[in-house]
């Protein structure tokens, strides 16, 4: 059974004042704290053995809420340190290749919620990378892939937070690899903003011609800003109502 590995690193600035006080994963969304979304979803897949990656001046929070993850069905759960807490996606990714065991991972951001399912996709994957795609009204906030003129199916290459984006799919913030990604994360240098950024990871896949994708179906919304913070929190009441 594949492992899970959830990033929940960061500084959360874009929700200063509410990320003062605790991590950005911990605030609620609806009736529940953040990363319990992340937790369900790769418990919904199957996922038994999970590896959180954070960070910043509240880390120890985490442990008061979560304890050992049996509350939420997790069989194992560890938890990593990620020295610079704005290293960047992949440099938290990176702490995971020890918990990976050589083998592929399921990867998702501590701070997407989703009512997708995944299984299957998890259960099928073998090797080389996957990503979930997103159609959205503002494709520009994520990396976004451009699409081969002759075969659009085929990702030729993400663009991260482009001025104009050349598609309206966002990448999700969950993701599969086998265990290459952690050569790719070791050669990859830190872009303009100081991190080392998972769109780069996805592209060495992409130009490997082993970076396969599928739309997400279902919710999905990020919650690191007031608006999407708010809009996540909105549809999980919603849904709990009927
Ligand atoms: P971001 O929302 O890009 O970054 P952030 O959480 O630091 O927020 P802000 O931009 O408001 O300061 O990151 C998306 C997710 O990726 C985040 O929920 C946790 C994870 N992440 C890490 O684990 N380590 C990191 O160094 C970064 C930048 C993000």
């Amino acid at each position: 059974m594949m492992k899970g590995v959830i990033l929940a690193g960061g500084l959360g600035t874009r929700l200063y004042p509410l990320t003062y006080a605790t991590n950005k994963h911990l605030l609620p969304v609806y009736d529940k704290p953040m990363i319990f979304y992340p937790m369900e979803t790769l418990v919904r897949a199957g996922i038994e053995e999970i590896l959180i990656v954070t960070s910043g001046p509240h880390v120890g929070h985490f442990l008061r809420v979560l304890k050992n993850g049996k509350e939420l069905g997790v069989k194992h759960l560890e938890y990593a340190y990620q020295e610079k807490p704005d290293g960047g996606i992949a440099d938290a990714l990176a702490l995971a290749e020890d918990f990976a065991d050589e083998k592929p991972i399921t990867v998702i951001l501590g701070d997407n919620t989703t009512d997708a399912d995944i299984t299957g996709a998890v259960k099928r994957f073998v090797d080389g990378a996957m990503v979930f795609l997103k159609e959205v009204s503002d494709p520009e906030r994520f990396g976004v892939p451009v699409f081969d003129g002759k075969d659009p199916k085929k990702i030729v290459e993400i663009e991260e937070k482009p001025k104009e984006s050349k598609s309206k799919y966002a990448v999700t913030g969950l993701y599969l690899y086998d265990n290459k990604v952690f050569d790719y994360i070791k050669k990859s240098k830190p872009s303009a903003r100081g991190e080392l950024e998972i769109t780069d990871i996805n592209n060495w896949y992409v130009r490997a011609g082993t970076m396969r994708w599928v739309e997400l179906k279902g919710f999905w919304s990020d919650a690191g800003t007031f608006q999407s913070l708010f809009l996540a929190s909105e549809y999980w009441a919603k849904k709990s109502r009927g």
